[in-house]
């Protein structure tokens, strides 16, 4: 298949032009699960293009269809797309984020461990459910052609002030959603690179493991 210009980003990398994988659902092409998985990406170059309100709501049933502990679905998410919410919440993001001030949505994900199944030896599993569910909607968007980013950069104090948060729930993420774009300028050159080569992983043998903790499953 072809790359489609204006989901393409190129830049020359040791002498070699490079190009990321282009999303294929926005020229009308679905995708399978193993392809969402294989080209979702952390992008950090977006167009301030709004959301169409039937992508947002395919977003929002992706989280509510999730698995969760007892079926208790204990995220919570504060859907910033208005005119005062989406411009505030950026006042909240770390400077090492200024790429998502172009975002035309920022979901704020909150929970709190009693909303979710607390088990023995510690097993508190608000934050895993809460994961899970905005997992699978990172590949729904990778489906909808869009950029669906969770971000740990943000000052989780000021987020809970500007939008009501209440003080006993923790704001775990927010996703920072939206077409892709060709304009890094918001970019730090480390960014840049990022963008077009997926971060390297971990040996599997680092992380996985055969019938016995610490012996590597290859
Ligand atoms: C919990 C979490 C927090 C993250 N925080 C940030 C962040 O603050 N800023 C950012 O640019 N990327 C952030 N990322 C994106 C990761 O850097 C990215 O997922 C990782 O480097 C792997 O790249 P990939 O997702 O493109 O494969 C975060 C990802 C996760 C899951």
């Amino acid at each position: 298949m072809q790359d489609h210009p204006s989901l393409t980003t190129r830049a020359v990398v040791g002498g070699k032009t490079k190009s990321t994988d282009c999303i294929r659902a926005i020229i009308g092409e679905r995708v399978e699960v193993a392809e969402a998985i294989r080209i979702r990406r952390a992008r950090r170059v977006l167009s301030d293009k709004p959301l169409e309100s039937e992508k947002v709501d395919a977003l929002v049933e992706a989280m509510r269809l999730s698995a969760s502990c007892f079926n208790n679905q204990p995220w919570r998410v504060t859907l910033c797309m208005g005119a005062e919410a989406l411009p505030a919440i950026k006042t909240a993001l770390s400077k090492g984020n200024v790429w998502a001030t172009r975002a035309p949505l920022i979901m704020v994900i909150s929970a709190r461990p009693p909303d979710d199944c607390q088990l023995s030896e510690k097993r508190d599993y608000f934050l895993f459910s809460t994961g899970l569910a905005v997992g699978q909607m990172e590949l729904r968007a990778t489906e909808l052609g869009l950029v669906c980013h969770p971000i740990a950069g943000y000052d989780p104090v000021k987020a809970k002030q500007l939008l009501g948060i209440p003080e006993d729930y923790i704001v775990i993420t927010f996703v920072i959603i939206g077409y892709p774009s060709t304009d890094s300028s918001f970019l730090s050159d480390k960014q840049k690179a990022q963008e077009l080569v997926r971060p390297e992983r971990k040996p599997i043998g680092e992380n996985f493991f055969l019938d016995k903790w610490g012996s590597p499953y290859k």
